[in-house]
């Protein structure tokens, strides 16, 4: 009985994030008060320490990685789509897009949807152009690479801020139905503030989805930018 009692308990584990992702999915944010929490710059040091954070609250993600990165983190990577968030491309080199060539513009692109490609077999269907500078030269090589663009309706400005409690007061004041709030996996006082925020957001009646959910099903679409 206690080693079926084991097996039992092994196999949800391993089952959880599986389930957990279905769960998400049917999320339906017509009705349920949506917030999408999104992360750029990573996978950093402190990735694994927010997935941590994340699974034990229940609450899902998207985070739109740095090519580099992808390169020196992929198992991180590859941790946190089994974990059920979202991912997208944040170009390989983290340049401002409209300030280079079109071809430089197709490469930062490209080379990070292979990047993440290689490390998970999963192929991206958004990006979000670094310091949100973007053109219509830049919307157009997305769609070339059949992705979407996402930008953001809030930005904490944690990487200037430096402060959990700070961090915690400008997701809080930006927090909104359907809202989508740009943070940064690698600022640790963003990932420290984390557990009190996700607390707060909940009690307030949020869920935590990824954009796709958010999306409700209509989007992402390549060549379209969002929010
Ligand atoms: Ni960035």
């Amino acid at each position: 009985m206690l080693i079926h009692g084991l097996l039992a308990t092994s196999l949800a584990l391993t089952a959880m994030p599986a389930a957990e992702a279905q769960a998400q999915a049917r999320v339906d944010c017509a009705k349920a008060k949506c917030l999408a929490l999104t992360f750029d710059d990573g996978p950093g040091e402190t990735t694994p320490k927010l997935l941590s954070v994340l699974r034990k609250a229940g609450a899902k993600a998207t985070f739109f990685l740095v090519g580099k990165q992808v390169e020196r983190r992929p198992q991180v990577v590859k941790k946190t789509l089994a974990d059920g968030h979202a991912i997208g491309n944040h170009t390989y080199s983290h340049p401002s897009l409209p300030t280079l060539f079109d071809h430089e513009i197709t490469t930062e692109l490209k080379v990070t949807q292979a990047l993440i490609e290689e490390a998970t077999g999963h192929t991206p269907t958004m990006f979000r152009p670094p310091y949100g500078h973007t053109d219509t030269k830049v919307l157009e090589a997305a769609d070339d690479a059949n992705l979407a663009q996402v930008l953001w309706t809030g930005t904490t400005l944690d990487w200037k801020l430096r402060d959990a409690r700070k961090i915690k007061a400008a997701v809080l004041r930006l927090a909104k139905r359907d809202g989508v709030i740009l943070m940064h996996d690698t600022v640790p006082q963003t990932v420290q503030a984390m557990p009190e925020i996700v607390k707060e957001l909940k009690k307030r009646g949020y869920t935590l989805v990824t954009v796709p959910t958010l999306l409700r099903g209509k989007g992402p679409r390549p060549g379209v930018s969002y929010f």
